[in-house]
């Protein structure tokens, strides 16, 4: 174990001190862990940006995970090695890393956070600590539900459901990237429909409050209906297998994507840490608008 900065004792944190009703509480004097007392395939991140997804808010009033209070929600980070196990082979202190923390452990709502190194993968420069945050829970979802698909998009007609959120955002992406055509996505808020048009270069955008979802797909595919139909707006259940196996190949061309300028994350919010309870409460409830939710943490 080694390192080369000195590391705090003391840091900012978004405890999740109970299941149910106000599971969370901040502090500024939650302890850290010291690189001598890590695990031997374990990591310390110093956090510079934590994805904010409905899961957190969901794990604290559920705990499906079955985790051990208290403890720290937040699984998609991106951050700074400051401290290495023994053991640890593929990173050394000062590689920049971004990853999907597994639900068992969580960690990513505080300055200095401990994982696995399974769960990570290298930041190239040209990706910043927000973006590479973005991805996470919500782009391995979106993958995910495409895998089955994925080779059969080019030149075929796909609906996005709830194309501007969390998600469907992602989903518009890689479709257009694999050649959907023609894309045509849906959502209410006016910012979404507008994303939908204006960046991601849907050929249609259904205002699924105002408009016959129905009857305007099969306008737009003369009577067809579309070939593949993602709806993003669905509940999840768990996704944690999905994460654990294609985390790596996924994340990785997820950012030679971004590097490419062909997938651009849209990154609606940033909270600092003292406000990510509202943030998270709000995207519990669905108010945050459209894209991601990516959290200041340093
Ligand atoms: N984010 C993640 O990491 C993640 C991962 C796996 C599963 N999930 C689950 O997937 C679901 C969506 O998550 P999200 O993060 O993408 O949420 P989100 O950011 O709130 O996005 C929801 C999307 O659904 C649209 N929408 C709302 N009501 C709709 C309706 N009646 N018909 C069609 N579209 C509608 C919204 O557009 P308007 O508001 O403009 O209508 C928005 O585009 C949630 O159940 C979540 O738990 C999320």
């Amino acid at each position: 174990m080694s390192s080369e900065q000195e590391i705090p004792i003391k840091q900012k944190c978004l405890q999740w001190i109970k299941v149910g009703d106000k599971p969370f509480q901040f502090t500024d004097s939650a302890l850290v862990t010291q690189p001598k007392d890590l695990e031997q395939n374990d990591v310390l991140i110093q956090v510079y940006s934590a994805g904010v997804n409905p899961i957190d808010g969901k794990m604290a009033v559920e705990n499906i995970a079955h985790v051990k209070l208290p403890a720290v929600v937040g699984y998609d980070i991106s951050g700074t090695i400051v401290g290495i196990g023994s053991s640890v082979k593929d990173f050394k202190i000062g590689d920049d890393v971004l990853g999907c923390l597994t639900f068992k452990r969580g960690g990513g709502f505080q300055q200095y956070c401990v994982t696995d190194e399974s769960v990570l993968i290298k930041k190239s420069p040209g990706v910043s600590h927000e973006q590479a945050a973005s991805l996470g829970v919500a782009y391995l979802s979106a993958l995910d539900g495409l895998q089955h698909v994925r080779n059969q998009i080019q030149g075929k007609s796909v609906f996005v459901p709830g194309g501007s959120g969390g998600v469907g955002h992602f989903i518009v992406q890689i479709c257009k990237i694999l050649g959907a055509s023609p894309l045509i996505a849906s959502a209410s808020k006016e910012e979404g429909i507008k994303l939908l048009k204006e960046t991601y270069h849907c050929d249609h955008v259904i205002n699924h409050a105002k408009e016959d979802v129905v009857a305007k797909i099969q306008e737009i595919t003369v009577g067809q209906g579309a070939h593949i139909v993602f709806d993003s707006t669905y509940i999840s259940s768990s996704f944690e297998k999905s994460i654990r196996s294609t985390a790596n190949g996924g994340l990785k061309e997820a950012c030679e994507w971004i590097l490419q300028g062909k997938l651009k994350p849209y990154i609606n919010q940033q909270p600092t840490i003292e406000e990510l309870e509202t943030a998270i409460e709000k995207l519990r409830k669905g108010q945050s608008g459209f894209g991601k939710v990516v959290a200041k943490i340093h």
